[in-house]
């Protein structure tokens, strides 16, 4: 049995906690895994720049970006995660969340964390000195971790990947760094921003990061299964683990990892509860963000929950045309009468 994981307020038996993905781990998606048995939350990445300036606008501009960071009680506890390369800015939007007091839903709960994104690989982000290319700064990076940490009495949390490339591996020593500018936990994905996603994200780096610091640190990276979290665990020391893609479809992974844990047989879900989830699902967005955008944001989510079953490509291909819920559960109907 792991010791808790203690993270300001929040203790997690487990350490299991739900990663952060743009564009997939909003609030429908983070309930129903925290109803699985994630233990924790972090929201989409939030721009720190936008959040600041959103808030110097006039009163009639709809607010975009602080609902990204919005907390209902049912996902909490909750950290949000903040992208940027400006230590003010960071650090004014850091102060932001914490008061609650902005303008933008700003949730019924409080974060129980800032979270730095320093692993973002994406051309647009990276490209401005944000997300994984403050690996390539840790003057800079440290610089951010010290100005949030000096200003908010929340936790501040680091995610960070391997390094920027296979010739710069350098997530311990500058692990490390962030631990002396003020870090309270280190996340860390064990793949470098060059590879992106692709196979195969590498436990040695986590173990490494583990050596070098005192503080908690959470492994990510390729956990599919409740053996793949075993071995990471086993092989890293990892006092958390993070899940992202083999939650996608799949929130019943982390009901799988807490069997593992209580030492109880996991059955897994049929594929008719399966499939009531993922309409549980596209119903939450449907009612969350409206019939329109919230269809065509729970598509993406409906073509995950068929995988593996047989015909799930004829019916992938009537999800993406689908109008409505409606059609969306007779799409389902036909795959489950497929599959009986
Ligand atoms: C669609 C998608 C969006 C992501 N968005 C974020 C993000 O906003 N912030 C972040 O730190 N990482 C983000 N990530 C990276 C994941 O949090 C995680 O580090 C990575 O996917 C490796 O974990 P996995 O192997 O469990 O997927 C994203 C990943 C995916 C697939």
């Amino acid at each position: 049995m792991m010791a808790p994981l203690k993270i300001g307020t929040a203790t997690l038996a487990h350490g299991l906690m739900l990663a952060p993905m743009a564009g997939v781990s909003d609030t429908s998606f983070r309930i129903l895994c925290r109803r699985a048995g994630a233990e924790y939350t972090v929201s989409e990445m939030v721009s720190a720049k936008a959040l600041c300036f959103e808030q110097k606008s006039r009163p009639s501009v709809p607010a975009r970006t602080a609902p990204l960071a919005a907390i209902t009680a049912e996902e909490a506890p909750m950290a949000v995660q903040l992208f940027g390369s400006e230590p003010d800015f960071m650090k004014e939007a850091a102060m932001l969340l914490e008061s609650g007091q902005y303008k933008g839903a700003a949730g019924e709960v409080c974060p129980v964390a800032i979270d730095i994104n320093m692993g973002c690989p994406v051309a647009k982000v990276a490209g401005n000195g944000e997300g994984s290319a403050l690996m390539r700064d840790p003057r800079r990076a440290a610089a951010i971790v010290r100005a949030v940490k000096d200003a908010v009495r929340l936790p501040v949390t680091v995610k960070i990947r391997a390094g920027w490339d296979d010739n710069s591996k350098n997530a311990p020593e500058f692990a490390k760094r962030m631990e002396a500018a003020g870090a309270d936990l280190i996340t860390v994905h064990g793949r470098t921003r060059q590879q992106f996603y692709a196979p195969y994200s590498d436990n040695r780096v986590i173990a490494a990061v583990k050596q070098a610091v005192s503080i908690p640190v959470v492994g990510n990276g390729d956990l599919f299964c409740a053996a793949d979290v075993a071995r990471m665990r086993e092989e890293t020391g990892c006092d958390g683990v993070m899940i992202a893609r083999g939650a996608m479809g799949n929130p019943f992974l982390f009901s799988e990892i807490l069997a593992m844990d209580e030492g109880r047989e996991y059955t897994p879900p049929t594929d008719r509860e399966r499939i009531a989830l993922a309409l549980t699902h596209a119903a939450d967005m449907v009612a969350r963000k409206g019939e329109r955008i919230g269809l065509a944001e729970a598509r993406k989510h409906m073509l995950w929950y068929c995988k593996g079953l047989r015909g799930a490509s004829v019916a992938r291909e009537a999800l993406t045309r689908a109008e409505g819920l409606e059609e969306i559960r007779a799409v389902f109907d036909t795959l489950l009468e497929t599959n009986r």
